[in-house]
């Protein structure tokens, strides 16, 4: 089995089995990260252009470090050096990159859909690494291989996703992830930043932060988006605190083996607090750890890998 597309552009157009063969796939791949020597032949000769044109630590990086251990060579596009800022659309800069005969182009734009108009452009494949507030694919991804890892499954568990709602690519993706897969979602955050009619996505919402933790078993927090806020939606951000900061007693209304997960980069004080974010329950940095094996897998099926295929790769690591 593969996928059935050349690109990633989103999880709403993915099957559940697609899911479930990427996660498949990055379980095997993860082990690479384990060994002395961190790399494998699988991409070589093919060419990554990464273009970002909205800064990102987390995600560009963990793109790097995922091309780099399956030896693709790498670019990295930015556009502060680019002719972006020089007025060049993105159609052309688009045609450009292609001029270059990359293989993947991945791409982080503040635009919703500019991936999808890469994808029809260029040859190659494209990944979006975020598109303004519509989809996040490779974050929902990691973030399911790190419920699956630590909870044996996704059937069945509920999830509270908690924040800006609105101005979440991040939350999208993974509504659409974790429905496709089975879990309960409940959102919770400020009326002003929760979007009218998100309930036609499957998810319940709850005002109150602590009807929205009742028993849940993932707890997923989401950064409150001042650089995308054109309007004061909250008082202040100490009142955001007081009526939505995860606090430890807050964590107790959760199931007591509950996890806790947020995309990062958090804002220590506003919506999580450090000890919350530090304790015993918070699995954010296995989130970090677990997006370079879910980008590998993404890059190797993308590249014509076949399911199942990747335990023949990491048996070849390269010397
Ligand atoms: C998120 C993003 O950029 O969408 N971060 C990430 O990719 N790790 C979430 C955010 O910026 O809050």
């Amino acid at each position: 089995m593969n996928l059935r597309s050349p690109h990633l552009l989103g999880i709403e157009p993915l099957a559940s089995e697609e899911i479930t063969l990427i996660l498949d796939t990055a379980e095997s791949l993860a082990q690479i990260s384990q060994r002395e020597i961190k790399k494998v032949p699988t991409l070589r000769g093919r060419t990554v252009v990464n273009f970002f044109v909205e800064p990102s630590t987390r995600t560009r990086s963990s793109f790097e470090i995922a091309e780099k251990r399956l030896s693709a060579d790498s670019l990295n596009f930015s556009p502060g050096a680019s002719s972006l800022v020089k007025g060049e659309t993105l159609a052309d800069t688009a045609r450009n990159l292609e001029a270059m005969a990359p293989d993947f182009i991945v791409i982080r734009h503040s635009e919703p859909g500019a991936p999808h108009m890469l994808a029809r452009i260029c040859r190659c494949s494209v990944i979006n690494a975020g598109d303004g507030a519509h989809e996040h694919p490779t974050q929902a991804l990691l973030d399911a291989y790190t419920i699956r890892q630590k909870k044996g499954r996704i059937a069945g568990l509920r999830v509270a996703i908690v924040g800006d709602i609105l101005h979440s690519r991040v939350v999208r993706s993974n509504i659409f992830l974790l429905r496709k897969m089975g879990a309960e979602v409940v959102l919770s955050g400020p009326p002003t930043l929760i979007p009218q009619g998100i309930e036609r996505l499957g998810v319940k919402v709850e005002g109150r932060i602590e009807a929205a933790l009742e028993g849940v078993d993932v707890i997923m927090m989401l950064r409150v988006q001042l650089e995308r806020q054109t309007r004061g939606y909250f008082p202040s951000l100490r009142e955001y605190f007081r009526l939505y900061g995860l606090t430890a007693p807050r964590v107790r209304l959760a199931r007591p083996d509950a996890i806790i997960m947020h995309p990062g980069p958090i804002n220590r004080g506003v919506e999580i607090d450090s000890e919350v974010a530090d304790g015993p329950w918070s699995v954010i940095l296995e989130q970090v750890t677990n997006g370079v094996a879910v980008r590998m897998a993404v890059l190797y099926l993308l590249s014509g890998g076949a399911g199942g295929g990747a335990e023949e790769e990491i048996r070849n690591p390269e010397a």
